[in-house]
Parts: structure tokens; C-alpha cells; sequence
């Protein structure tokens, strides 16, 4: 048996990756801010998978909620030995219009979270000479789009950085870059759907599928889906005005869905 931790565990990619693990024989620790969430899915996790699911109520937008979940990922009595930083969200509107207050949260969440957690678990999987991390970015830390692509792109350096610096230790590093997927992300952060075409749209726990074959594969880098790796290969070649006209709008109404 080994242990999975999941970040943003209660809704979208999260649960599917919860789903996943727990029907792979993973015990598992799910954390996010809502409590009654949290034990619910624990329950119905445990029943259906037979795993042992505990939670940690934390608010990784705060110090004491990261280090909450660092705790957890240091206690070398129960090892973790897959954390999947994936809690985050978007904000509502352009540049300027988002409160600096907003945009900072973000990088505490998107950034500053992922570091410290990351850190904490990979010095015991180091120690252990085994363990994954799996940190969810984005394909929009490939085209401009803001302080979240900004984000997501450290996700991307900062988790193949570390993943080389890493080598050989039979610890795995992965940077997760989905496109758009079903999941309450749009509608917490108040944005509009219906520019957005019904090919572009994946399904969750395929995504995750996709993603535990790639980690296995030891990938640094994983683009889950076809539709997204052609797309990836045109946004290389395309010039980066043309690609920050069109990027900045798919996915960007707000307003009412
Ligand atoms: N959906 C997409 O199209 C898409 C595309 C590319 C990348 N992503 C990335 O995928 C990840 C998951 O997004 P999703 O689409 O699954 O979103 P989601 O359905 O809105 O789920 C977000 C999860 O994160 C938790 N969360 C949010 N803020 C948190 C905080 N401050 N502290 C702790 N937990 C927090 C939420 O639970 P609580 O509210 O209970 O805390 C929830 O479990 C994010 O990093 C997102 O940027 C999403």
C-alpha cells in the first residue's frame, strides 16, 4: 500500500485523480478548505475502494494552511509517496481589473504553495529513493495569458528544473498541462463558457488517465491529449502577437455562463 496526497482534492481534476488512486489501492490524504466536502468524498472513497482516506482541512492561500499540509508530507512514520499539487482557480477579468490582492493569492496558491510542498515531500522520497510529484500547470503556461499563465509557467520550469536536478534518485517529477476541462473552475471564477468550442473540452478522469501513463513513462512534461499537443506544436510557430490576440480571449468572458 502507499499513500497519495491530493491538493484540491473535492472538485474536478482533484477528485478525479482521488477517484483514480483510491481505485488503484492507494491510501489517500485529500485536502481543500471544505471540511464537510472533504469528509463526504473520504467516506464514499473508503466504502467504494476499501483504501484508508483521511483529510486535511487547509487553505493553501494562507502560511498556516501550507504549512498544515508540509507537516503532514514530513512525518516520515507515514511516508506519502505521491503528492499532486493541484489546487487552484482563475480570476475574474483582465489585467487591472483583478484586485492586487487576488492576484497575490494566486501565486501564494499556484507558486509559492507548490514549492514548499514540493520541497518537503521530495527530501523524504530522496531519502526513501522513491516517490512522485505530479504539479498541475496548464497549456496556458505556453501563450499569454496573465498572472495565471505567468503561474503556471513557473509550474513548468520550477517541476522540470527540480525533476533534472533530481535524476537518478528514482524520484519522478511531472508538470501536468491540461487544456480545457469539465470541471467547476470556470464557473467559481465567474467566467463564461460558451466561446469555447465542444472539441476543445476533456473529461477529467481521462485527463488523469493520460497522466498517471506519462508519469509512469517518467515524462516531465505531460500534455494529455492529442487535440492539445497539435495545438502546443502551431502555438511554437506562431507569431506571439497573433497567438496573444487570440489565446487572451478563448476561455476569457466573464459574466454570467
Ligand atoms: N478546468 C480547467 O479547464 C483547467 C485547465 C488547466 C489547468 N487547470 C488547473 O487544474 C487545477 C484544478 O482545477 P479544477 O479545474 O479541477 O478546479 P475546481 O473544479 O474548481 O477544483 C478546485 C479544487 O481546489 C480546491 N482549492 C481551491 N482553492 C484552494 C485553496 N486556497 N486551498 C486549498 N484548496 C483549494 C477546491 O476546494 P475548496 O474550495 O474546498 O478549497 C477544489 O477542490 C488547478 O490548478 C487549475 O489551474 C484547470
Amino acid at each position: 500500500m502507499t499513500t497519495a496526497l491530493i491538493t484540491g482534492a473535492t472538485a474536478g481534476i482533484g477528485a478525479a485523480f482521488a477517484r483514480r488512486l483510491a481505485g488503484d489501492g492507494h491510501n489517500l490524504v485529500l485536502v481543500a478548505r471544505n471540511e464537510k466536502r472533504l469528509r463526504e468524498q473520504a467516506t464514499e472513497l473508503h466504502d467504494r475502494h476499501g483504501v484508508e482516506v483521511s483529510v486535511l482541512v487547509a487553505d493553501l492561500a494562507t502560511d498556516d494552511g501550507i504549512a498544515t499540509v508540509e507537516k503532514r508530507l514530513g512525518d516520515r512514520t507515514h511516508p506519502v509517496d505521491l503528492l499532486v499539487n493541484n489546487a487552484g482557480f482563475g480570476n475574474k477579468g483582465e489585467f487591472l481589473e483583478v484586485p492586487m490582492a487576488d492576484e497575490l493569492t494566486m501565486l501564494k496558491v499556484h507558486c509559492e504553495a507548490v514549492l514548499r510542498l514540493t520541497s518537503e515531500a521530495v527530501k523524504g522520497m530522496r531519502e526513501r529513493r522513491r516517490g512522485g510529484v505530479v504539479n498541475v500547470a496548464s497549456v496556458a503556461a505556453f501563450v499569454p495569458r496573465g498572472t495565471y499563465g505567468a503561474s503556471k509557467a513557473w509550474v513548468v520550469q520550477f517541476t522540470q528544473g527540480v525533476a533534472r536536478d533530481l535524476a537518478g534518485s528514482n524520484v519522478r517529477l511531472m508538470a501536468l498541462c491540461p487544456g480545457f476541462v469539465r470541471t467547476e473552475f470556470h464557473e467559481r471564477a465567474g467566467m463564461g463558457t460558451d466561446n469555447i468550442p465542444d472539441w476543445m473540452w476533456l473529461d477529467a478522469d481521462k485527463l488523469v488517465d493520460a497522466a498517471m501513463k506519462d508519469l509512469a513513462r517518467g515524462k516531465s512534461l505531460s500534455v494529455p491529449d492529442p487535440r492539445y499537443k497539435a495545438l502546443m506544436g502551431v502555438a511554437k510557430l506562431a507569431p506571439r502577437n497573433l497567438l496573444g490576440g487570440i489565446t487572451s480571449k478563448t476561455g476569457r468572458k466573464y459574466g454570467p455562463q
